[in-house]
């Protein structure tokens, strides 16, 4: 795999800080086991800030972002790439993250744009030697070997012009376009947007392993079973706010996230003390405890 640098100690476990690498691979030179802290995040468009005082952090491995259309997932990667202006305070490994998108890219950040964003009259290979601009022509030309290593399925259709994929294969072509820079904090937008279900944990695993090998993942996902399933840790957006986070596995079993995103059928109480009980011992915002209160509204 591209991302199962030779430099990089493959992680035993999901646990965090199994040997960091020197990263030679990466465009930073730093250790791949990127930490990202975001601290009173605010952005938005012109007058209309979407994004208030947001404090997440993405460690190493796999952080999830739900929350409804419109809470400001997509907007919160886009001011983390650069793409807006944000205010705030945003470290990647205790340095200040750049503002403009090229020295963010250069700090080793890369960023999967919802709708993937490809050049459909281009070629899978060309579409790939755009994610390598960073580096020379044989070492942009060792990555484009890899990631046909790493994704089998985009050899075969190497000469293909983007535009002409299926959704899921695109996917894959931006994900790879993507680790062509071998950033230390990959960000995903909805990888899964519109996909087959197959497709869909296809896209899930491959980010999942991802982070196993070393790149801090840090993914907007709509699929929410699906990604606190591989995901290490999630936060949940809502009109610009978080309201809830923890634990991937603490949070599917919260009460915030199954009435708000998993349906009644998946809650396994039906006790309101019971529910109450759990929501304590439970690492949620107290934002979120509130709003999961029988008396709050959506
Ligand atoms: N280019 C834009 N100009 C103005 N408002 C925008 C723009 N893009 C998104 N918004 C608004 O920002 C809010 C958050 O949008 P977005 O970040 O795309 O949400 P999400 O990704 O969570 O669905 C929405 O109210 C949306 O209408
Ligand atoms: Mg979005």
């Amino acid at each position: 795999m591209m991302w199962y640098r030779p430099d990089v100690a493959l992680p035993t476990g999901s646990g965090e800080g199994a040997g960091a690498g020197a990263g030679a691979g990466t465009g930073a030179g730093k250790g791949a086991r990127a930490h990202l802290q975001v601290r009173g995040l605010s952005a938005g468009y012109g007058p209309v800030q979407v994004l208030r005082n947001v404090t997440l952090e993405a460690r190493p491995g796999l952080t999830v972002i739900l929350g409804p259309n419109g809470a400001g997932k997509t907007t919160l990667l886009r001011a983390l790439n650069g793409l807006i202006p944000r205010m705030g305070e945003v470290l990647l490994d205790r340095d200040e993250l750049p503002e403009k998108t090229h020295e963010i890219v250069r700090a080793g950040v890369a960023l999967v744009a919802e709708g993937r964003q490809l050049f459909a009259q281009m070629t899978v290979t060309e579409n790939l030697e755009l994610g390598g601009w960073l580096v020379d022509k044989a070492e942009r030309a060792r990555r484009i070997e890899q990631a046909f290593a790493d994704f089998p399925k985009l050899r075969e259709r190497a000469q293909q012009l983007a535009g002409t994929m299926s959704g899921g294969e695109q996917q894959m072509v931006a994900v790879a376009r993507a680790m062509m820079s071998a950033p230390r904090l990959l960000m995903l937008d909805e990888p899964s947007l519109g996909l087959a279900p197959r497709m869909v944990d296809e896209l899930l695993a491959i980010a999942r392993r991802i982070a196993d090998a070393g790149t801090t993942v840090l993914m907007v996902e709509q699929n929410v079973k699906k990604a606190l399933a591989v995901a290490d840790r999630g936060y949940v957006l809502e009109r610009g706010q978080i309201v809830a986070s923890g634990d991937a596995r603490l949070l599917a079993r919260s009460t915030v996230v199954r009435e708000a995103y998993l349906g009644a059928d998946s809650a396994d109480t039906t006790d309101a003390r019971d529910a109450v009980a759990r929501r304590k011992a439970q690492p949620v915002s107290a934002a979120a405890a509130r709003r999961a209160t029988p008396s709050s509204t959506r």
